[in-house]
């Protein structure tokens, strides 16, 4: 078993584009969106607005609660695109469901869209043209590429179909050349599924779901989940029981979660060197 270390990786990463910002002579602007108190959502924001301290990209937060209406949001969202000093907007996940996420997130202008949850980029994914993909199957490719991992011709199981991983983590792969298979709650005999992978991607939201006899002998895992059980965090697979099977695998934590963070951070920086670049004066 050989542990992929997420957190070495995104160290690397964060230096490189600590680099490619002192290179630009421009701060990095990025606006967060929060809206309603999901505790989870406070601890990413947090994370997020302090990893871009440290990188040295500046970070402004826009707060909303079930009171507000949607057109408050739109408004702050459109303001944002009009203001040179941002470069990335994004609108923190889930948002209360009195709210229709997918249509605040049209607003975003596609060029700030860092994230790439607005539906030009979901559309121009699925046909290679993406401007930004999104954090977390960035940071997972990026783990696979670092580790000397070749996704072409693979047989790659993604279980779980979001918006934030699934859906455009299937197409990025896809786009690279592995046979991608996308199980979610409603798939029959999920293990005859995961069973047949090479890389099994997992994403479900539930501790320690995935055990050895979900998977083969030899098989690459990257565990997505993160949940906190008596203050411990936790993945979605059950890290113990696989571990003598695996060929590798991401720990939690210490996995994909600095690689998402990490991910957005280059995201916000390539949008700004492409402010900078366009800009004419
Ligand atoms: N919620 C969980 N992960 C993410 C992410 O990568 N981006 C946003 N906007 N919300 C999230």
């Amino acid at each position: 078993m050989n542990i992929i270390n997420g957190k070495e990786i995104a160290a690397k990463t964060n230096e490189e584009t600590k680099k490619i910002i002192n290179e630009l002579n421009l701060k990095p602007g990025l606006a967060i969106v929060l809206v309603g108190n999901n505790p989870a959502s406070e601890i990413y924001v947090k994370n997020k607005i302090e990893s871009c301290k440290n990188i040295g990209i500046n970070a402004r937060l826009y707060r909303f609660d079930e009171n507000n209406r949607e057109e408050d949001i739109i408004t702050c969202i459109k303001e944002l695109n009009d203001d040179d000093r941002i470069h990335g907007i994004i609108v923190q996940s889930p948002v209360p469901e009195k709210f229709n996420e997918d249509y605040i997130n049209s607003f975003v202008n596609l060029d700030k869209d860092v994230d790439g949850f607005g539906i030009y980029n979901m559309g121009a994914l699925a046909t290679n043209k993406t401007k930004f993909l999104a954090a977390t199957p960035k940071g997972i490719i990026k783990m696979l590429e670092d580790t000397g991992i070749n996704v072409a011709g693979k047989n790659i199981v993604i279980i779980g179909r979001s918006k934030i991983v699934g859906r455009p983590l299937a197409l990025a792969l896809l786009n690279m050349d592995a046979t991608v298979t996308i199980a979610h709650s409603k798939t029959k005999d999920l293990k005859s599924v995961t069973k047949n992978a090479d890389i099994l991607i997992v994403a479900i939201g539930v501790a320690n779901y995935i055990t050895a006899d979900y998977i083969k002998d030899g098989a690459i895992i990257v565990d997505v989940g993160i949940n906190r059980i008596n203050e411990k965090i936790t993945g979605d697979v059950d890290f113990d029981s696989v571990k003598d099977k695996v060929s590798f695998i991401t720990p939690v934590p210490g996995g994909v979660g600095p690689m998402t963070i990490a991910s957005l951070l280059r995201n916000t920086t390539e949008s700004a060197k492409n402010f900078k670049m366009n800009r004419r004066d």
